[in-house]
């Protein structure tokens, strides 16, 4: 395709040329039709033709201080113009105090990071930490998971976007879900009796505890619909794992960063793993970042055995220079406890939701994260749209859904029978207010797809 250059692309235009020579993600490009973005602030998304959009996803839930956040946009560039990289077997100042800063605000006694350029390559390296630390080789990883997209990361996905890698990296066992609106084990008891919890204890005998290395678990699984888990679940996972002598690798790469009004979800719980992964609110999206951190006693293997793993770009001094003054921005702006507050703002919306449109199943939110569980019938719980289709991205109804609002000014993601809204942890009341308004006029839509 050619382009005038005399006058300014538009934004079909440059949506164009990104189709012709660009591959876009989890899709048939055919299908593909992108949003054209030329900037953006806030909350805002602008295209190029100066349409503005409300990201209430804050993109891939990664923006949490909002798109361009000064005090971030001026670290990244006073640190471009004095050192933009060094080899990762070097020091820098930025990368000291970022790992510092990790230790602190970081539960326990995790207090060692190792930089990757983000979340999928965090969970490799985590997996290998682990093998490497307990000589053991097998994963117990769960069913509804998503853990990024590299041939290690999707062998530990449970979801379908792991189909297309088959048969993956060898070592790794399944476990089932802490899915109380679907659960398997408590649907028709009075309540939960964590069953979920020791399937992850069978699951561990069949296969011999000496033989596993790690359970990795995320805390609240993000992609695959925002499933908050019972309140005694994490606590049980964790007892399961000392018991046996397993480590327990927590993939905090969605809920970390205050997205759950705390600076990481398994606080909630009081959990402490011996491994935390990281991405995403770490650099919220600016520089591509993620870090994989332990514990001192992990740390400590490593003084006298070799760590078997180094990325050209590992530590990169413009994404920690980044992140640490994203983390500064969290304190400065108190992210976490506004995000309690907001959150109670949005679980009020959607209770008003929930009584108006009876294609609500479930509306499932901790803090500013969450997601309206879309049915066709809410005895029955059957899903509006099929779920566990590789075809995932916004189909039917949720695709009329999603066009809806993207016409509307407000982008946000569906997944399945699933619409998450994730907003920026920065966002206003009454941007969030103004979001919500524009779904609660797509629901519409799903009701009338119930029939
Ligand atoms: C829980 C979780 N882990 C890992 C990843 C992979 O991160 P990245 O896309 O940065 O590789 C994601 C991405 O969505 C995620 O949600």
């Amino acid at each position: 395709m050619t382009m005038t250059m005399s006058a300014p692309p538009t934004a079909a235009e440059i949506a164009e040329l990104n189709r012709e020579y660009t591959f876009f993600d989890w899709a048939a490009q055919g299908a593909v039709n992108p949003v054209a973005v030329e900037r953006a602030e806030g909350s805002y998304l602008y295209d190029h033709d100066g349409r503005r959009f409300l990201d209430l996803n804050a993109q891939l839930m990664n923006v949490n201080i909002g798109h361009q956040h000064p005090a971030v946009v001026e670290a990244i560039k006073a640190q471009a113009d004095k050192l933009c990289y060094v080899n990762p077997r070097f020091a820098s100042q930025p990368r000291g105090e970022l790992g510092r800063e990790l230790a602190e605000i970081t539960p326990g006694s995790l207090c060692k990071s190792f930089f990757t350029l983000g979340g999928a390559e965090a969970t490799d390296h985590a997996v290998k930490i682990a093998r490497l630390a307990t000589g053991r080789q097998k994963i117990v990883a769960r069913r509804r998971s998503y853990h990024g997209s590299t041939y290690g990361a999707l062998s530990l996905t449970g979801e379908a976007r792991r189909w297309a890698t088959e048969p993956g990296i060898p070592g790794i066992v399944r476990a089932a879900d802490p899915y109380q609106y679907r659960c398997r084990f408590c649907s028709g008891q009075p309540q939960c009796d964590l069953r979920c919890a020791d399937d992850i204890d069978e699951v561990l005998r069949v296969e011999g505890p000496d033989n596993v290395a790690a359970v990795i678990v995320e805390p609240i699984a993000g992609a695959n619909g925002v499933v908050v888990p019972p309140d005694g679940y994490l606590p049980r996972v964790r007892e399961i794992c000392d018991e046996y002598g397993v480590l327990l690798i927590a993939d905090e790469v969605m809920t970390g960063f205050g997205r759950t009004g705390r600076w990481f979800a398994v606080e909630h719980w009081d959990v402490e793993p011996d491994i935390m992964t990281v991405s995403k609110g770490l650099t919220s999206g600016t520089v591509p970042l993620g870090a994989v951190v332990v514990t001192d006693e992990i740390a400590h293997h490593f003084e006298d055995n070799p760590l078997w793993a180094g990325l050209t770009y590992g530590a990169h001094t413009l994404a920690c220079a980044a992140a640490l003054a994203t983390i500064q921005a969290y304190r400065d702006e108190g992210i976490p406890e506004r995000v309690v507050e907001m959150g109670e703002l949005l679980k009020d919306e959607y209770a008003d939701m929930s009584a108006r449109h009876p294609s609500i199943g479930e509306a499932r939110s901790l803090g500013l994260f969450s997601a309206l569980e879309l049915v066709r019938n809410r005895e029955t719980r059957e899903p509006l749209v099929p779920q566990i289709d590789p075809a995932f991205e916004n189909y039917g109804v949720m695709k009329e859904m999603f066009a809806y609002m993207l016409q509307r000014g407000v982008v946000t993601m569906t997944r399945w029978n699933w619409l998450m809204v994730n907003p920026p942890l920065t966002i206003t009341p009454e941007e969030l207010r103004e979001g919500l308004a524009v779904v609660n006029e797509a629901l519409d839509l799903a009701d009338q797809a119930m029939v």
